[in-house]
Protein backbone atom coordinates (compact mmCIF):
# COMPACT_ATOMS: atom_id res chain seq x y z
CA UNK A 1 0.00 0.00 0.00
CA UNK A 2 0.70 3.95 -0.39
CA UNK A 3 0.37 6.08 3.07
CA UNK A 4 -0.08 9.94 3.11
CA UNK A 5 -1.79 12.39 5.06
CA UNK A 6 -1.56 13.77 8.89
CA UNK A 7 -2.58 11.11 11.63
CA UNK A 8 -4.39 12.01 14.44
CA UNK A 9 -3.59 9.30 17.36
CA UNK A 10 -5.21 9.54 20.63
CA UNK A 11 -4.19 10.46 24.15
CA UNK A 12 -1.34 8.65 26.15
CA UNK A 13 -2.65 6.10 27.93
CA UNK A 14 0.10 6.20 30.60
CA UNK A 15 -0.68 9.62 31.25
CA UNK A 16 -4.61 9.74 30.73
CA UNK A 17 -4.74 7.38 33.86
CA UNK A 18 -1.79 9.48 35.60
CA UNK A 19 -4.12 12.67 34.88
CA UNK A 20 -7.19 11.22 36.41
CA UNK A 21 -5.39 9.90 39.65
CA UNK A 22 -3.84 12.80 40.09
CA UNK A 23 -6.87 15.04 39.88
CA UNK A 24 -8.76 12.82 42.08
CA UNK A 25 -5.95 13.47 45.04
CA UNK A 26 -6.43 17.27 44.56
CA UNK A 27 -8.70 19.41 46.45
CA UNK A 28 -11.17 20.92 44.01
CA UNK A 29 -11.75 20.52 40.16
CA UNK A 30 -9.36 19.48 37.29
CA UNK A 31 -9.81 19.86 33.48
CA UNK A 32 -8.45 17.24 31.32
CA UNK A 33 -8.03 17.81 27.47
CA UNK A 34 -7.89 15.19 25.31
CA UNK A 35 -8.05 12.11 27.28
CA UNK A 36 -7.90 9.04 25.98
CA UNK A 37 -11.21 7.44 25.59
CA UNK A 38 -10.28 3.61 25.65
CA UNK A 39 -11.76 1.31 27.27
CA UNK A 40 -8.82 1.03 29.97
CA UNK A 41 -8.92 4.90 30.93
CA UNK A 42 -12.77 4.12 31.47
CA UNK A 43 -12.17 1.76 33.89
CA UNK A 44 -9.92 4.18 35.81
CA UNK A 45 -12.53 6.90 35.49
CA UNK A 46 -15.12 4.45 36.60
CA UNK A 47 -13.87 3.07 40.05
CA UNK A 48 -12.67 7.00 40.55
CA UNK A 49 -16.51 7.58 40.41
CA UNK A 50 -17.03 4.60 43.02
CA UNK A 51 -14.55 6.31 45.34
CA UNK A 52 -16.57 9.68 45.54
CA UNK A 53 -14.54 11.46 43.32
CA UNK A 54 -17.09 13.34 40.13
CA UNK A 55 -15.76 12.11 36.59
CA UNK A 56 -17.43 13.87 33.70
CA UNK A 57 -18.20 11.56 30.86
CA UNK A 58 -15.74 10.54 28.64
CA UNK A 59 -16.09 11.56 25.07
CA UNK A 60 -13.72 12.01 22.34
CA UNK A 61 -13.53 15.81 21.65
CA UNK A 62 -14.62 16.51 25.05
CA UNK A 63 -12.63 18.08 27.87
CA UNK A 64 -13.18 15.93 30.91
CA UNK A 65 -13.67 17.40 33.99
CA UNK A 66 -12.29 15.80 37.56
CA UNK A 67 -14.08 17.37 41.05
CA UNK A 68 -12.49 15.83 44.07
CA UNK A 69 -12.24 16.04 47.67
CA UNK A 70 -8.91 15.43 47.61
CA UNK A 71 -9.08 11.84 48.53
CA UNK A 72 -11.28 8.87 48.70
CA UNK A 73 -14.60 7.76 50.51
CA UNK A 74 -15.37 3.97 50.87
CA UNK A 75 -16.10 2.53 47.69
CA UNK A 76 -19.86 1.01 46.49
CA UNK A 77 -19.53 -1.98 45.46
CA UNK A 78 -16.89 -3.92 44.21
CA UNK A 79 -13.99 -1.86 41.92
CA UNK A 80 -13.95 -3.46 38.39
CA UNK A 81 -10.65 -2.66 36.51
CA UNK A 82 -11.37 -4.44 33.59
CA UNK A 83 -8.32 -5.32 31.40
CA UNK A 84 -6.08 -2.60 33.00
CA UNK A 85 -3.49 -3.43 35.17
CA UNK A 86 -2.10 0.22 35.21
CA UNK A 87 -5.81 1.31 36.72
CA UNK A 88 -5.24 -1.86 39.63
CA UNK A 89 -1.90 -1.08 40.30
CA UNK A 90 -1.63 2.91 40.56
CA UNK A 91 -4.83 2.84 42.45
CA UNK A 92 -3.41 -0.10 44.77
CA UNK A 93 -0.95 3.04 45.68
CA UNK A 94 -3.57 5.94 46.30
CA UNK A 95 -6.00 3.23 48.51
CA UNK A 96 -3.18 2.37 50.88
CA UNK A 97 -3.09 4.99 52.82
CA UNK A 98 -7.34 5.07 53.16
CA UNK A 99 -8.52 3.74 56.16
CA UNK A 100 -11.59 1.64 54.53
CA UNK A 101 -11.90 -1.90 53.03
CA UNK A 102 -11.72 -1.94 49.02
CA UNK A 103 -12.30 -5.34 46.96
CA UNK A 104 -10.69 -4.77 43.54
CA UNK A 105 -11.54 -7.41 40.20
CA UNK A 106 -10.99 -7.44 36.69
CA UNK A 107 -11.45 -9.18 33.57
CA UNK A 108 -10.25 -13.03 32.72
CA UNK A 109 -6.73 -11.13 31.70
CA UNK A 110 -6.25 -8.75 34.76
CA UNK A 111 -7.09 -11.72 37.44
CA UNK A 112 -4.45 -13.68 36.29
CA UNK A 113 -2.01 -11.32 36.37
CA UNK A 114 0.76 -10.93 39.08
CA UNK A 115 -0.16 -8.36 42.13
CA UNK A 116 2.06 -9.46 44.80
CA UNK A 117 4.81 -7.11 43.14
CA UNK A 118 2.63 -4.64 44.45
CA UNK A 119 1.22 -5.91 47.29
CA UNK A 120 3.69 -6.80 48.89
CA UNK A 121 5.80 -3.58 49.56
CA UNK A 122 2.49 -1.62 50.20
CA UNK A 123 1.91 -3.98 53.25
CA UNK A 124 5.76 -3.61 54.37
CA UNK A 125 4.38 0.04 54.26
CA UNK A 126 1.85 -0.68 56.48
CA UNK A 127 -1.53 -1.43 54.10
CA UNK A 128 -3.82 -4.61 55.22
CA UNK A 129 -3.88 -7.02 51.88
CA UNK A 130 -6.75 -9.66 51.86
CA UNK A 131 -5.44 -12.44 49.48
CA UNK A 132 -8.36 -14.74 48.07
CA UNK A 133 -6.36 -17.38 46.09
CA UNK A 134 -3.05 -18.84 46.90
CA UNK A 135 -1.18 -16.76 43.61
CA UNK A 136 -2.57 -13.14 45.70
CA UNK A 137 -4.04 -12.71 42.16
CA UNK A 138 -7.08 -10.27 41.88
CA UNK A 139 -9.91 -10.40 43.48
CA UNK A 140 -8.25 -9.16 46.41
CA UNK A 141 -9.02 -6.52 49.20
CA UNK A 142 -6.80 -4.04 50.69
CA UNK A 143 -7.20 -2.17 53.97
CA UNK A 144 -5.22 1.24 53.77
CA UNK A 145 -4.09 2.78 57.09
CA UNK A 146 -1.14 5.05 58.24
CA UNK A 147 1.97 4.52 56.47
CA UNK A 148 5.57 4.14 56.75
CA UNK A 149 8.89 5.07 54.88
CA UNK A 150 9.36 2.50 52.44
CA UNK A 151 13.44 1.68 50.73
CA UNK A 152 12.64 -1.58 47.92
CA UNK A 153 14.54 -3.31 45.35
CA UNK A 154 11.75 -3.61 42.77
CA UNK A 155 11.96 -7.43 40.68
CA UNK A 156 11.37 -5.83 37.40
CA UNK A 157 11.95 -2.67 35.78
CA UNK A 158 8.08 -1.62 36.06
CA UNK A 159 6.12 2.16 35.66
CA UNK A 160 3.63 0.58 37.49
CA UNK A 161 5.24 -0.84 40.56
CA UNK A 162 7.12 2.06 40.70
CA UNK A 163 4.22 4.33 40.22
CA UNK A 164 2.14 2.07 42.80
CA UNK A 165 4.66 3.08 45.50
CA UNK A 166 5.42 6.28 44.75
CA UNK A 167 1.46 7.07 44.78
CA UNK A 168 1.21 5.22 48.14
CA UNK A 169 3.77 7.82 49.47
CA UNK A 170 2.51 10.80 48.26
CA UNK A 171 -0.80 9.62 49.58
CA UNK A 172 0.33 8.66 52.87
CA UNK A 173 2.68 11.43 53.13
CA UNK A 174 6.22 9.36 53.65
CA UNK A 175 9.71 9.16 51.87
CA UNK A 176 9.71 6.32 49.53
CA UNK A 177 12.71 4.89 47.40
CA UNK A 178 12.53 2.28 44.70
CA UNK A 179 15.64 0.78 42.79
CA UNK A 180 14.60 -0.46 39.26
CA UNK A 181 17.11 -3.35 38.06
CA UNK A 182 16.86 -3.63 34.67
CA UNK A 183 16.97 -0.06 33.52
CA UNK A 184 14.61 2.64 33.39
CA UNK A 185 11.03 2.10 32.79
CA UNK A 186 9.07 4.99 31.69
CA UNK A 187 9.13 8.11 34.50
CA UNK A 188 5.54 9.84 34.18
CA UNK A 189 4.72 9.18 37.75
CA UNK A 190 8.20 11.37 38.91
CA UNK A 191 7.48 14.03 36.14
CA UNK A 192 4.10 14.91 37.48
CA UNK A 193 4.70 14.96 41.14
CA UNK A 194 7.89 16.97 40.50
CA UNK A 195 5.07 19.52 38.96
CA UNK A 196 3.05 19.37 42.36
CA UNK A 197 6.25 20.46 43.88
CA UNK A 198 7.71 17.02 45.21
CA UNK A 199 10.91 16.20 45.28
CA UNK A 200 12.05 13.33 43.13
CA UNK A 201 15.94 12.15 42.85
CA UNK A 202 17.29 9.75 40.68
CA UNK A 203 20.68 7.85 41.62
CA UNK A 204 21.89 5.14 39.71
CA UNK A 205 19.20 2.83 39.75
CA UNK A 206 17.14 4.95 42.65
CA UNK A 207 14.52 6.82 42.71
CA UNK A 208 13.68 9.00 45.94
CA UNK A 209 10.58 10.31 46.68
CA UNK A 210 10.36 12.70 49.70
CA UNK A 211 6.90 13.63 50.15
CA UNK A 212 7.37 17.24 50.25
CA UNK A 213 4.50 18.76 47.77
CA UNK A 214 0.95 18.74 47.37
CA UNK A 215 -1.33 17.84 44.74
CA UNK A 216 -3.39 20.91 43.24
CA UNK A 217 -5.99 21.49 41.06
CA UNK A 218 -5.40 21.76 37.25
CA UNK A 219 -5.44 22.02 33.95
CA UNK A 220 -3.60 19.60 31.41
CA UNK A 221 -3.70 18.81 27.87
CA UNK A 222 -2.50 14.99 27.50
CA UNK A 223 -0.39 14.44 24.55
CA UNK A 224 -1.02 11.56 21.83
CA UNK A 225 0.77 7.85 22.67
CA UNK A 226 3.73 6.95 21.35
CA UNK A 227 2.34 3.21 21.99
CA UNK A 228 -0.27 4.16 19.60
CA UNK A 229 2.03 6.43 17.02
CA UNK A 230 4.31 3.24 16.49
CA UNK A 231 1.22 1.38 14.71
CA UNK A 232 1.16 4.21 11.85
CA UNK A 233 4.95 4.42 11.89
CA UNK A 234 4.94 0.34 11.30
CA UNK A 235 2.63 1.13 8.13
CA UNK A 236 4.26 3.48 6.89
CA UNK A 237 7.78 1.77 7.62
CA UNK A 238 6.49 -1.33 5.03
CA UNK A 239 4.42 1.09 2.70
CA UNK A 240 5.80 1.34 -0.62
CA UNK A 241 6.02 4.70 -1.02
CA UNK A 242 4.32 7.81 0.76
CA UNK A 243 4.96 9.40 4.31
CA UNK A 244 2.88 10.22 7.30
CA UNK A 245 3.22 12.65 10.16
CA UNK A 246 1.58 12.26 13.36
CA UNK A 247 1.66 15.47 15.80
CA UNK A 248 1.85 16.28 19.42
CA UNK A 249 3.13 12.84 20.21
CA UNK A 250 4.96 12.46 23.74
CA UNK A 251 8.33 12.15 22.88
CA UNK A 252 9.64 11.15 26.73
CA UNK A 253 12.54 9.41 26.38
CA UNK A 254 11.36 6.57 28.84
CA UNK A 255 9.12 5.74 26.36
CA UNK A 256 10.49 6.24 22.68
CA UNK A 257 13.20 3.15 22.64
CA UNK A 258 11.21 1.63 20.03
CA UNK A 259 12.60 5.02 17.29
CA UNK A 260 16.43 4.17 18.35
CA UNK A 261 15.51 0.29 17.12
CA UNK A 262 13.67 1.28 14.35
CA UNK A 263 16.52 3.53 13.52
CA UNK A 264 19.65 0.61 13.98
CA UNK A 265 17.15 -1.23 11.63
CA UNK A 266 17.24 1.20 9.14
CA UNK A 267 13.84 3.19 9.50
CA UNK A 268 14.71 6.51 10.53
CA UNK A 269 11.76 8.75 11.89
CA UNK A 270 12.33 12.43 12.11
CA UNK A 271 11.19 14.34 15.04
CA UNK A 272 9.75 17.96 14.81
CA UNK A 273 8.53 20.79 16.20
CA UNK A 274 9.91 19.94 20.10
CA UNK A 275 8.20 21.83 23.18
CA UNK A 276 7.57 20.73 26.35
CA UNK A 277 3.92 20.42 28.09
CA UNK A 278 3.02 19.63 31.24
CA UNK A 279 6.78 18.67 31.67
CA UNK A 280 6.73 15.90 29.05
CA UNK A 281 8.23 16.86 25.78
CA UNK A 282 5.69 16.81 22.56
CA UNK A 283 6.84 16.52 19.08
CA UNK A 284 5.75 15.65 15.38
CA UNK A 285 7.06 12.66 14.11
CA UNK A 286 7.35 12.01 10.22
CA UNK A 287 7.51 8.65 8.95
CA UNK A 288 8.43 6.93 5.26
CA UNK A 289 9.16 3.70 4.27
CA UNK A 290 12.58 2.06 4.74
CA UNK A 291 14.26 -1.54 4.61
CA UNK A 292 14.83 -2.97 7.20
CA UNK A 293 18.05 -4.61 8.10
CA UNK A 294 17.77 -7.00 12.02
CA UNK A 295 19.28 -5.93 14.77
CA UNK A 296 19.93 -6.82 18.68
CA UNK A 297 17.69 -5.30 20.96
CA UNK A 298 19.47 -5.38 24.48
CA UNK A 299 17.74 -5.91 28.03
CA UNK A 300 17.82 -2.63 29.36
CA UNK A 301 17.02 -1.20 26.10
CA UNK A 302 13.44 -3.00 26.97
CA UNK A 303 11.54 -0.88 29.50
CA UNK A 304 11.92 1.94 27.27
CA UNK A 305 10.02 -0.04 24.49
CA UNK A 306 8.24 -2.90 26.18
CA UNK A 307 4.65 -2.21 24.62
CA UNK A 308 6.47 -1.79 21.40
CA UNK A 309 7.75 -5.32 20.93
CA UNK A 310 4.23 -6.77 19.61
CA UNK A 311 5.52 -4.55 16.43
CA UNK A 312 8.72 -4.44 16.20
CA UNK A 313 8.75 -8.41 16.28
CA UNK A 314 6.13 -7.94 13.33
CA UNK A 315 7.85 -5.72 11.79
CA UNK A 316 11.79 -7.65 12.29
CA UNK A 317 9.77 -10.85 9.77
CA UNK A 318 10.31 -8.37 6.78
CA UNK A 319 13.65 -7.22 7.71
CA UNK A 320 17.18 -8.95 6.49
CA UNK A 321 18.52 -11.36 9.23
CA UNK A 322 17.61 -12.21 12.57
CA UNK A 323 16.53 -9.86 15.11
CA UNK A 324 17.15 -11.20 18.90
CA UNK A 325 15.10 -9.36 21.72
CA UNK A 326 17.23 -10.00 24.96
CA UNK A 327 15.45 -10.85 28.18
CA UNK A 328 11.74 -10.07 27.09
CA UNK A 329 9.97 -12.61 29.89
CA UNK A 330 8.11 -9.78 31.09
CA UNK A 331 5.60 -9.90 28.19
CA UNK A 332 4.55 -13.24 29.81
CA UNK A 333 2.65 -11.45 32.32
CA UNK A 334 0.99 -8.55 29.69
CA UNK A 335 -2.88 -8.54 28.87
CA UNK A 336 -1.66 -11.93 27.05
CA UNK A 337 1.51 -13.80 27.31
CA UNK A 338 2.79 -11.63 24.89
CA UNK A 339 5.75 -13.64 24.47
CA UNK A 340 4.16 -16.70 23.45
CA UNK A 341 1.65 -15.27 21.25
CA UNK A 342 4.33 -13.07 19.50
CA UNK A 343 6.27 -16.44 17.95
CA UNK A 344 2.85 -18.54 17.45
CA UNK A 345 1.29 -15.76 15.31
CA UNK A 346 4.67 -15.42 13.31
CA UNK A 347 4.67 -18.85 12.76
CA UNK A 348 1.27 -19.42 12.15
CA UNK A 349 1.95 -16.50 9.19
CA UNK A 350 4.77 -18.56 7.93
CA UNK A 351 7.49 -16.76 9.73
CA UNK A 352 10.43 -18.13 11.98
CA UNK A 353 10.22 -16.86 15.14
CA UNK A 354 11.34 -18.64 18.75
CA UNK A 355 11.84 -18.11 22.29
CA UNK A 356 14.63 -19.55 23.79
CA UNK A 357 14.35 -18.98 27.53
CA UNK A 358 13.43 -15.33 27.85
CA UNK A 359 15.27 -14.22 24.27
CA UNK A 360 12.93 -13.98 21.50
CA UNK A 361 14.15 -14.71 17.69
CA UNK A 362 12.54 -13.29 15.08
CA UNK A 363 13.94 -13.90 11.31
CA UNK A 364 13.44 -11.98 8.15
CA UNK A 365 11.62 -14.00 4.79
CA UNK A 366 10.80 -12.85 1.69
CA UNK A 367 7.09 -14.15 1.37
CA UNK A 368 4.67 -12.44 2.69
CA UNK A 369 2.75 -12.90 5.88
CA UNK A 370 -0.51 -15.47 4.57
CA UNK A 371 -2.89 -16.84 7.47
CA UNK A 372 -4.99 -16.16 10.97
CA UNK A 373 -3.67 -14.54 14.13
CA UNK A 374 -4.86 -15.64 17.67
CA UNK A 375 -4.95 -12.13 20.04
CA UNK A 376 -6.91 -13.78 22.87
CA UNK A 377 -8.02 -10.02 23.25
CA UNK A 378 -4.79 -8.16 23.61
CA UNK A 379 -4.97 -4.96 21.94
CA UNK A 380 -1.56 -4.67 21.21
CA UNK A 381 -1.52 -8.15 19.48
CA UNK A 382 -3.75 -7.38 17.36
CA UNK A 383 -2.87 -4.00 16.03
CA UNK A 384 0.71 -5.57 15.77
CA UNK A 385 -0.20 -8.31 13.10
CA UNK A 386 -2.91 -5.54 11.84
CA UNK A 387 -0.34 -3.56 10.56
CA UNK A 388 2.16 -6.18 9.42
CA UNK A 389 -1.14 -7.30 7.22
CA UNK A 390 -1.00 -3.96 5.21
CA UNK A 391 2.87 -5.12 3.58
CA UNK A 392 3.07 -5.54 0.33
CA UNK A 393 1.32 -9.62 -0.87
CA UNK A 394 -0.06 -10.06 2.77
CA UNK A 395 -2.78 -11.90 3.66
CA UNK A 396 -3.70 -11.81 7.37
CA UNK A 397 -6.94 -12.19 9.29
CA UNK A 398 -6.95 -11.43 13.21
CA UNK A 399 -9.58 -13.30 15.06
CA UNK A 400 -10.07 -9.77 17.32
CA UNK A 401 -9.64 -6.00 16.27
CA UNK A 402 -12.26 -4.91 18.25
CA UNK A 403 -9.92 -5.51 20.90
CA UNK A 404 -8.06 -2.73 19.82
CA UNK A 405 -10.24 -0.25 21.65
CA UNK A 406 -8.71 -0.65 24.83
CA UNK A 407 -6.29 1.72 23.88
CA UNK A 408 -7.19 3.00 20.45
CA UNK A 409 -10.43 3.10 19.69
CA UNK A 410 -10.52 3.81 16.08
CA UNK A 411 -7.40 1.94 14.90
CA UNK A 412 -9.53 0.63 11.60
CA UNK A 413 -10.52 4.24 10.34
CA UNK A 414 -6.74 5.61 11.14
CA UNK A 415 -5.75 2.34 8.44
CA UNK A 416 -8.53 3.46 6.57
CA UNK A 417 -7.68 7.09 6.66
CA UNK A 418 -3.51 6.99 5.84
CA UNK A 419 -4.15 3.99 3.01
CA UNK A 420 -3.79 5.42 -0.58
C1 LIG B 1 2.36 1.27 32.08
C2 LIG B 1 3.50 0.59 32.31
C3 LIG B 1 3.94 -0.57 31.52
C4 LIG B 1 3.12 -0.78 30.26
C5 LIG B 1 1.67 -0.50 30.43
C6 LIG B 1 1.44 0.89 31.02
C7 LIG B 1 2.07 2.45 32.92
O1 LIG B 1 3.89 -1.67 32.36
O2 LIG B 1 3.29 -2.09 29.77
O3 LIG B 1 1.03 -0.59 29.18
O4 LIG B 1 1.24 3.29 32.54
O5 LIG B 1 2.67 2.57 34.01
P1 LIG B 1 5.17 -2.03 33.28
O6 LIG B 1 5.95 -0.78 33.46
O7 LIG B 1 4.60 -2.57 34.53
O8 LIG B 1 5.97 -3.01 32.46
Amino acid sequence: MFVAGTVTVPGDKSLSHRALLFAAMASGTSRIERILTSLDVRSSARVLRQLGVEVSALAAGRVVTVQSRGGFRRPLGVLNCGNSGTTTRLLLGLLAAHSFTARLTGDRSLRRRPMRRVTEPLARMGAHIMEQNERGTLPLSIRGGPLTALRHEMPVSSAQIKGCLLLAGAAGAVPVSVREPHGRSRDHTERLLRTFGYSVVEEDAWVHFDSSGRVTPFHMQVPADPSSAAFPIGAAILAQGGEIRIPDVCVNPTRIGFLAVLERMGARVELDGLESRFGEPVATLLARPAALQATEVLPREIPALIDEVPLLAALATRAEGTTVFREVGELRVKESDRLGLIAENIRSLGGRAEVVENDLFVSGTEAPPVGRVRTEGDHRIAMAFAILGTSPGARVRVDDLACASVSFPDFPGMLRRIRR
